[in-house]
Parts: structure tokens; sequence; C-alpha cells
């Protein structure tokens, strides 16, 4: 018999322990894309800790996506020195210039997906936190999550798809529809602080009844990686 995986006991564990991070919007407001958009870049390859200065300093000298976009691309790449992975920097200067020509940020994944810089992972985590679009952006911690619930034996990289398509059922519930953007910093605030690599604090997880992995008493062997 399984145990059913309830979205509203993860938002509820959300509502108690979730972070307050410089691009988060208050709790019940909803966060300006640009915000999300730059974060998100910066939050690729680096970790929070390191990119919270960075964040500032950025949104600083470029409050907004028009004076991001008519900015020197040296003065972006300048910002963004010490992030490493350029080419992000790059995109992001040319992204700015395309959404100015657009008029504003397209408001669903599809139209996000043909931005210079923005991939399924990026589209999914801007739809979702600054549009309400209910979908779930699968970054590392949503993998690791995802594999531990359904104790995925399949490894990594190729249980990619298999894990997004599982992912992607997290959120069918009401309370996730009704609340896509906290329902996926959920999902990063519970891979980040409870449902970690190495020692995972699951007496704290809202999910531990549902865990496949945790009732098997595997949950560190999740996600499976191929060997290189
Ligand atoms: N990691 C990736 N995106 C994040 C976000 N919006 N908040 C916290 N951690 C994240």
């Amino acid at each position: 018999a399984s145990v059913t995986l309830s979205d509203s006991d993860l938002l509820a564990w959300y509502d108690h322990n979730r972070r307050t991070l410089p691009w988060r919007a208050p709790h019940g407001e909803v966060a300006d894309p640009y915000h999300v958009w730059i974060s998100e870049i910066m939050l690729q390859q680096t970790t929070v800790t390191a990119v919270i200065p960075y964040y500032h300093n950025f949104l600083k000298r470029f409050p907004d996506v028009a004076t991001l976009a008519r900015a020197p691309l040296d003065d972006v790449l300048q910002a963004w020195a010490g992030l490493g992975y350029y080419s992000r920097a790059r995109n992001l200067h040319r992204c700015a210039q395309d959404l100015v020509r657009l008029g504003g940020f397209p408001l669903d994944v599809t139209g996000l997906l043909t931005l210079p810089g923005i991939g399924a992972y990026t589209a999914a985590a801007i739809a979702a936190i600054a549009f309400g679009v209910p979908v779930v952006p699968v970054d590392g911690n949503v993998e690791r999550i995802t594999a531990r619930l359904f104790a995925v034996e399949d490894p990594l990289p190729g249980a990619r798809k298999q894990l997004a398509q599982k992912a992607a059922l997290l959120n069918v519930g009401k309370a996730s529809r009704k609340r896509p953007s906290d329902f996926a910093q959920a999902l990063f605030d519970l891979g980040a602080t409870v449902c970690v690599p190495r020692s995972p604090a699951c007496v704290l997880c809202p999910w531990q009844a549902p865990c496949e992995a945790r009732r098997l008493g595997r949950q560190t062997e999740f996600p499976r990686k191929a060997p290189k």
C-alpha cells in the first residue's frame, strides 16, 4: 500500500521554514521577474551564499531590464567577475536587449525558452516563481528529492528524463496548483536544508512518510550515478 504524497504538507512546511533570500518576494507578494531571472542565472553552478553579494551589487548597478540592456557589455562582465562561466553574463546582456524589444518577459514557458541563456530549468523557474504557472523547475535539488521519494534505481545522467517526468507530477494537487511559486521554492529549500546529499535530516522532512528511499533505509543511495 502506498502512502500518498501531499503537496499541502510541503507547503505547510515551507510556510514555517522558508528562507529569506534577497530575490524572494515577502510572504504573499509576487516576485519581480527581473529579480527571479538574474538570481536563477547566478544560481546555476554557484551556491546561494556565494551569489548573495553578487546579486546585491548587480541589482545596484543594473536595477532593471532597460538599464542592463543599454549598459556596455564590459560593465556587465565586470559585475560578473568572480562568478565564472562568462557566457552566462553575455547571454544575460543579449537577453535584456531582446526583452526591451519584446516589451517585457514572455509569460509562459514556451515564450521564455526562445530567449538567449534560458533553458528548460530557468524557463520553468521564472514561469512558476514570477508568473504563477504550475510547472516544477527541475534542478539538482529537485532531482535528488524525486529520486529519493520514488527510489529511482536508474542512474544519472540517463535517469534525467524519468526524474523530470516524476517531478512534474509533484504539483498535481490542489494546494500546489494554487501556489506554484511557493511550491517551486519550497522544493529548493527542502533540497538545500533537509533533503541534502550526504546526511539528509529525514526526521524534519514533511515528506518522510511517503518517501520510498527512507522506507528502504537507503536515502543516501539516491540519486544513483553512473560510474564515470
Ligand atoms: N536554487 C535555485 N533557485 C533557487 C531559488 N529561487 N531559491 C533558493 N535556491 C535556489
